[in-house]
């Protein structure tokens, strides 16, 4: 038996090189690499496998504004790697000036995301990626039509072949290709990172803040509870809560998902990595800074039925810090450590700003 399978497996590859045009060369295996305290749950899938020329192909892919009905809109135009893939602004506009119903979404880390959005709509960063393409707001484009497009451009079907092993452009492949490029964008090496790395130790006042944040049990310290939903390495656990922005929430949340009540107002636990960066804050940008974030979970958390538990007491009054001006401080401070200056500046993951005309 084992015989036959290695005389087919040779049999195989021998029609496969017999198929195969000349100047068609195999992809090169992509290796991710990340801090062992992340963990090997990732998202890539048998389907999909990185690539070399996959991932430089979504990274071509995700800054081409051809894409977009009015060839103006990418996806880096809402996704900025200045700040950490996103745009700073409260709802980002698509290519026909209608603001998205919500804030833009840092693109840090998604390797381990399992479900993406603020709701969790989206199994799988393929599937996710379809969502703006098509999105009759944002760039408003079948993905039949952005096949055309990148077939007319005489760049496109060269770097379509290398990445898949045939030069068809189809909307699957338009879809895998930004998917390799987004599981590429790991940032580890803020100082926090250091920090875990034993490479860097933190200042006075960002011990305090980190204390407060994680709290620091037996040490007669409080805690802030952040860590219980935003905790672990990365920085978040992926869980949907509601904490307390609204007493009847406008955004019904992981409720649309689900139909359940139970998550009316719920929104995924997103990464706090680079935080500082990606202002406003929270799924409707309600917040200008870290400052109003941390006055929120202070002093004006409010009660619906669906609060955290992590957020209320016993008698469902929701739980307020009430943080000290320079507990505030230091929570800022500690917050500040996960910015990540090489991933904003790393040359692989900017605009190739290649003209493949
Ligand atoms: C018009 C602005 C806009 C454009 C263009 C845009 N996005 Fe987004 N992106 C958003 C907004 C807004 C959200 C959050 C939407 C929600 O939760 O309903 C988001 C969310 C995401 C997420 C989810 C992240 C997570 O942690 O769940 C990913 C991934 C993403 N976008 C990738 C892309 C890709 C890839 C493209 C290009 C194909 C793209 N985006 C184009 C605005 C934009
Ligand atoms: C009960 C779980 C929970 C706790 C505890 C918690 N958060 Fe959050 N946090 C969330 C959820 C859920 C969101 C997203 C909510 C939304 O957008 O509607 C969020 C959002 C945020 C955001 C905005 C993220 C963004 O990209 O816009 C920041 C900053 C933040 N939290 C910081 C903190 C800090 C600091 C603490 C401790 C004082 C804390 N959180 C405690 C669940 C929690």
């Amino acid at each position: 038996m084992g015989g036959m399978l290695v005389k087919y497996g040779v049999g195989l590859l021998a029609a496969m090189a017999l198929l195969v045009p000349g100047n068609y060369t195999l992809s090169h295996p992509y290796t991710l690499s990340y801090p062992a305290y992340y963990g090997n749950r990732i998202n890539t899938t048998d389907d999909n496998p990185l690539t070399v020329e996959g991932v430089a192909l979504g990274r071509r892919l995700f800054y081409e504004p051809r894409l977009s009905v009015s060839n103006t809109i990418s996806c880096g135009s809402c996704h900025q790697q200045s700040r950490a893939f996103t745009d700073s602004l409260r709802f980002s506009v698509g290519f026909d000036g209608t603001p998205t119903r919500r804030n833009a979404m840092t693109l840090t880390n998604l390797l381990w995301v399992r479900n993406f959005f603020w709701d969790g709509r989206a199994p799988s960063l393929e599937a996710q990626a379809s969502t703006p393409l098509t999105d009759p707001h944002e760039m408003g484009q079948p993905l039949e039509r952005s096949a055309v497009k990148l077939k007319a451009d005489g760049g496109y079907p060269g770097l379509f072949a290398a990445a898949f092993g045939s030069d068809a452009i189809t909307g699957e492949r338009i879809v895998k290709a930004i998917a390799q490029f987004e599981r590429t964008l790991i940032s580890a090496d803020a100082p926090y990172d250091r920090y875990l790395r034993m490479e860097y130790r933190f200042t006075a006042t960002e011990q305090r803040g980190y204390d407060l944040f994680f709290g620091a049990p037996g040490r007669q310290i409080r805690s802030a509870g952040c860590g219980n939903c935003h905790g672990g390495p990365r920085i978040v656990t992926e869980t949907y809560h509601n904490n307390g922005l609204d007493h009847v929430p406008a955004d019904s949340g992981r409720e649309s998902v689900t139909g359940m009540a139970y998550d009316r107002g719920r929104f995924r636990v997103v990464t706090l990595r680079n935080i500082a960066l990606t202002a406003p804050y929270m799924h409707d940008g309600r917040f200008a800074d870290l400052g109003q974030v941390l006055d929120h979970y202070s002093e004006h958390i409010l009660y619906s039925p669906t609060l955290s538990p992590t957020l209320r007491d016993t008698a469902s009054r929701p739980v307020l810090l009430h943080l000290t001006g320079e507990e505030k401080a230091d929570l800022i401070a500690f917050l500040n450590t996960l910015t990540d200056s090489s991933f904003i500046t790393d040359p692989h993951f900017a605009d190739p700003k290649i003209n493949v005309r």
